[in-house]
């Protein structure tokens, strides 16, 4: 698969007033070996690990040229004004950058909405979608978004969600599924509901999974591959004004597909970091930081 997918369109309310100076996306992280940088920085090199080479970022008209601008190559001016360490930084911005083009979302309309702008781009292939406010760690050699794609290409065809195990307490955040294992080792469910930030009482009715302690379910972990046909229904659900509180929601489009064509779980061997939340921010920020380097043999 070489196409990626970050949708960076939306208003970051959650994150406000930061966000009235800047996008939550370009807020700052650091790596383990102490490098700072924005977020979606990190989540490109996420795609780019997973050998995706065709990198678009769904933006606000109002905030491509900020975007674009950091993806740019720095000025011989600002070069000149750098350390060994911080060339070696631009250098290896401005050789990411190649990868990057830019899909408009004009109106907020959702996060669907989002990613239905990009359905041109897709050119009816599958896309790796990674959310634009998470960042990755692996615990093992490929990143997330790889093991996710050796799922996905190892398999029939069908689109293909990580999950994680969360606390009943936060499902009200995230997107959640139900559903049984398909295969012995619990990496990978068939899911049977997909829902978009359930109550708790919801989930323990309609999402429970077996084997998992109690009060414990599976969540969006930010990283997705979506068929062709997930933008085929997010136009439908557009054209006939299906909202979800107020916006069109990808996990009602996925829904629907797992209805005809089945929707698959994948359980990441990593770990997930959102930072689309104060809280959630600043402790994924210092646990990230944190992270031991992976010892070099
Ligand atoms: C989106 C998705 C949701 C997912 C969440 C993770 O919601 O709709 O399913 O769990 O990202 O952060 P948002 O955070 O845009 O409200």
């Amino acid at each position: 698969m070489r196409k990626a997918l970050i949708p960076a369109a939306g208003l970051g309310t959650r994150m406000f007033p930061a966000t009235k100076a800047v996008k939550k996306e370009l807020l700052p992280m650091i790596t383990p070996d102490g490098v700072c940088k924005p977020i979606l920085q990190s989540i490109v090199e996420e795609a780019l690990s997973a050998g995706c080479d065709d990198i678009a970022i769904i933006v606000r008209p109002a905030d491509r040229d900020l975007i674009a601008s950091y993806f740019s190559p720095c000025s011989d001016a600002q070069l000149a004004r750098l350390k060994d360490d911080g060339k070696a930084q631009a250098a290896h911005l401005a050789d990411i950058s190649r990868h990057i083009s830019y899909v408009e979302q004009r109106e907020q309309q959702g996060f669907g909405h989002a990613v239905h702008c990009a359905r041109d781009w897709a050119d009816g292939q599958p896309v790796l979608l990674l959310l634009g406010d998470h960042l990755y760690s692996s615990n093992e050699a490929r990143s997330c978004a790889r093991q996710l794609l050796d799922a996905f290409d190892s398999l029939e065809p069908r689109a293909t969600l990580s999950l994680y195990q969360a606390p009943g307490s936060t499902v009200h955040h995230y997107g959640t599924a139900g559903g049984s294992w398909a295969n012995p080792q619990h990496t990978l469910l068939d899911i049977a509901e997909f829902a978009e930030k359930p109550s708790l009482d919801y989930a323990r009715q309609h999402l429970a999974v077996p084997g998992l302690p109690h009060d414990t379910f599976l969540c969006v972990y930010g990283q997705y591959v979506l068929t062709p046909d997930v933008f085929r229904i997010l136009g439908e659900q557009i054209a006939a004004n299906r909202r979800l509180k107020g916006e069109f929601q990808l996990t009602t489009a996925l829904d629907e597909l797992r209805q005809t064509q089945g929707l698959r779980g994948f359980m990441v061997n990593g770990e997930h970091f959102d930072t689309g939340q104060p809280r959630e921010y600043l402790s994924s920020i210092l646990a990230f930081a944190n992270k031991r380097l992976p010892t070099t043999p």
